[in-house]
């Protein structure tokens, strides 16, 4: 990207910077991934699964001037992180931006659709330790670098079901019901984003999150639960997985140098009637 003369380019550079993006492989972290490079940066693509990420490395290094880096990791487990911090540290010498995105997806498991009242509790805390535990164990060990840094940013990504209760009217036979878990987590990573921001005042550490409403996948999803799902969007629609791209640069960049402690709200204006 030249950012020489362009100031459009030039406040949404990424170059040399080094970014950790938890969950890169998933549907919303190959986006970022793939606009992060393009902006410049040396992506980080932490994720439990490592196939798909090391495809991600060499699609990545051949599309862009960019050294990124398949990482396995689970980031739930405090030891591994801290791991994979010290061995970027050892090979990029410095962490500018942090993105905690990875989530365990709970319609891998059988019970995804379980109601509250039976909602077992394996999978209550299974959903925990990744979705909330996750990004405050990698806030915790990164956060560190960043405030020997004297700076950093973290941007933590949540849902609409962070922000409202799941409409469970739109869901019928679908089995796609968002369990309580999912709420639980993302209104968890709000504060936890507030928390976060507050507590490193003073810092140059500048903490947002970015709340999501839903992305059409047909492969799974019925026509029904896309009718009744877009219904309740103003814009009448579910999200292309390539329209939060831009509000996720934008966050990781200097374009939000005065932002921090805020939720940027990207959901078809799911929460605003
Ligand atoms: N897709 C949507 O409709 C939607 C809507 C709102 C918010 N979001 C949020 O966006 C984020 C990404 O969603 P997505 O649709 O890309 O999900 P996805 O399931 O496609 O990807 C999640 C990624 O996280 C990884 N992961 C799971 N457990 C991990 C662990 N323990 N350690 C490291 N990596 C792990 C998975 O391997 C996967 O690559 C999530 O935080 C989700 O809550 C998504």
């Amino acid at each position: 990207m030249n950012n020489k003369k362009n100031p459009v380019t030039s406040i949404f550079n990424l170059k040399n910077k080094t970014v950790v993006l938890t969950g890169s492989s998933g549907r919303l972290g190959t986006q970022y991934a793939d606009i992060l490079s393009a902006a410049g940066a040396n992506v980080i693509l932490a994720d439990i699964e490592s196939k798909k990420n090391k495809k991600l490395e060499n699609n990545l290094k051949k599309k862009y001037d960019v050294s990124p880096l398949a990482y396995s990791v689970d980031i739930s487990q405090n030891s591994e992180v801290e791991i994979m911090t010290d061995v970027i540290l050892e090979k990029y010498k410095k962490i500018d931006v942090l993105i905690n995105n990875a989530f365990f997806n709970p319609s891998q498991s059988k019970f995804s659709s379980s109601a509250f009242e039976k909602f077992p509790l394996e999978l209550w805390n299974q959903v925990l330790s990744v979705n909330l535990t996750g990004p405050l164990i990698c806030s915790q060990s990164i956060g560190r670098i960043m405030e020997k840094q004297k700076k950093g940013v973290i941007v933590n990504i949540s849902s609409i079901y962070g922000l409202v209760g799941a409409d469970q009217r739109i869901y019928g036979k679908s089995n796609l019901n968002s369990p309580v878990s999912y709420a639980a987590t993302k209104g968890g990573i709000v504060s936890l984003t507030r928390y976060l921001a507050a507590y490193w005042h003073g810092k140059n550490i500048r903490v947002n999150t970015l709340s999501l409403g839903g992305v059409l996948d047909k492969t799974y999803m019925k026509n029904d639960f896309i009718k009744k799902y877009s219904e309740k969007t103003i814009l009448g629609r579910m999200a292309n997985k390539d329209e939060y791209k831009g509000a996720l640069l934008f966050l990781a960049s200097d374009a939000s140098s005065y932002m921090t402690g805020a939720n940027l709200v990207i959901d078809g204006g799911w929460t605003a009637w």
